[in-house]
């Protein structure tokens, strides 16, 4: 029997509401699979602990976290107590950056019976390959001057190494699935750093004969994400690109609270963190009709992550058997709690 240690950080708001009934079904799920434990160590950092501590976790925070296999997070911000900016950098941010989850990675599937704002989504299923520590969103420039002469510059950083990364990941996870990568690109009109990821696509291509390829303008991509989203399967993108699909992706799901996401550390030194895409809600806190379909197919990111693939089809096909029931919560259109949602996928895991 295989242990799996997970460090559990329900953060604020709704994450105390989702978390819980994430771990209720992988508990349940290991009951039934037989193979894997899971062992969770909670962690109360969020932001009532920093109004406690004056920090958002202690300064041994990260070390504490260091050894799981996973971290397995809801939702971080309650502007009321504390600031966005700090509540997010001194978390979450921290978290990401100091364990080098240099990849972000996001599905948008149509679940059955939930229906999507496209009038027909034809069954999409794709998955979106980030790039998520450089790009774009490298803090690198300045602004000169003031007044009519000012000037602002913002450069891109794109690395090989970072670049390879995110384009080997894709390819990978296109070989579970199937076989084709699509690069989101803009070398007609970024004209250094996205030649070189053009460049970079062609050459981890070769090492993967077997996945068709093809590279799409971001503009043409996004517009086609609309129009025919089941021609894709894994998309890799830069920090900025994936930042706007992966939007675009929930949206086309038909709720944030569906939405999950995985900070991939691939370099094996650090836990991955798996979280839904969504926020700690403050308007629904308390109801009880939080949606926990996002926690709960994160966890199926973090199974198929830790190698348990089959218990993570288990776990997606009981989401999907619960929302092609109607049973969901009122951001889906339904009646149900988050206590309703919960009982019926573990009902529906036997
Ligand atoms: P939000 O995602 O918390 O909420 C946006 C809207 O979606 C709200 O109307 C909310 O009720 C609804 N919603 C979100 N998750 C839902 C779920 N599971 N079931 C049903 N409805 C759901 O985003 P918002 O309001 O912009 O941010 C609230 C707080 O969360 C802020 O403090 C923000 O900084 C933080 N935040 C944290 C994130 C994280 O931890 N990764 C991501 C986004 C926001
Ligand atoms: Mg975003």
């Amino acid at each position: 029997m295989k242990t799996l240690r997970v460090a559990a950080i329900p953060g604020d708001g709704i994450g105390n509401e989702v978390v819980p009934a994430a771990v209720k079904t992988l508990e349940a799920l290991s009951k039934i699979s037989g193979d894997v434990t899971f062992e969770f160590t909670y962690f109360p950092y969020g932001c009532e602990y920093y109004l406690k501590h004056g920090e958002m976790m202690p300064k041994d925070g990260l070390a504490r976290l260091r050894g799981f296999d996973a971290i397995f997070l809801g939702a971080v911000g309650n502007a009321e107590l504390v600031p966005d900016h700090i509540s997010l950098w001194g978390l979450l941010i921290k978290i990401r950056r100091e364990f080098q989850q240099s990849i972000n990675v996001r599905p948008a599937k149509v679940l059955k019976g939930v229906r999507s704002p496209l009038a027909d989504p034809k069954g999409f299923d794709l998955m979106v390959v980030r790039e998520n520590s450089e790009g774009e969103y490298s803090s690198v420039g300045g602004r000169i001057y003031q007044g009519e002469d000012e000037i602002a510059v913002q450069n891109n950083i794109f690395s090989r190494k970072a670049t390879e990364r995110a384009m080997r990941f894709a390819f990978d996870l296109a070989l579970k699935r199937n076989n084709h990568v699509t690069s989101a690109t803009k070398s007609n009109g970024i004209v250094y750093t996205m030649p070189f990821w053009d460049e970079i696509f062609d050459e981890v291509s070769q090492g993967y004969p077997d996945i068709e390829t093809e590279s799409q303008h971001i503009d043409a991509l996004t517009a086609f994400f609309a129009t025919y989203p089941e021609k894709f399967d894994v998309i890799v993108a830069s920090n900025l690109f994936g930042d706007i699909l992966t939007d675009l992706g929930a949206a086309l799901m038909g709720s944030i609270g569906v939405a999950p996401a995985a900070n991939i550390n691939v370099n094996g030194n650090y836990p991955s963190m798996f979280e839904p895409v969504h926020g700690s809600a403050p308007d629904i806190v308390g109801k009880g009709i939080a949606n926990p379909m996002g926690q709960i197919w994160t966890a199926k990111m973090m199974l198929d992550h830790l190698g348990e693939e089959k218990m993570g089809r288990h776990l997606l096909d009981a989401i999907e058997r619960t929302t092609s029931k109607g049973i969901v919560t009122p951001d889906l259109g339904g009646t149900n709690t988050t206590e309703d949602v919960t009982e019926e996928v573990i009902k529906q895991l036997h």
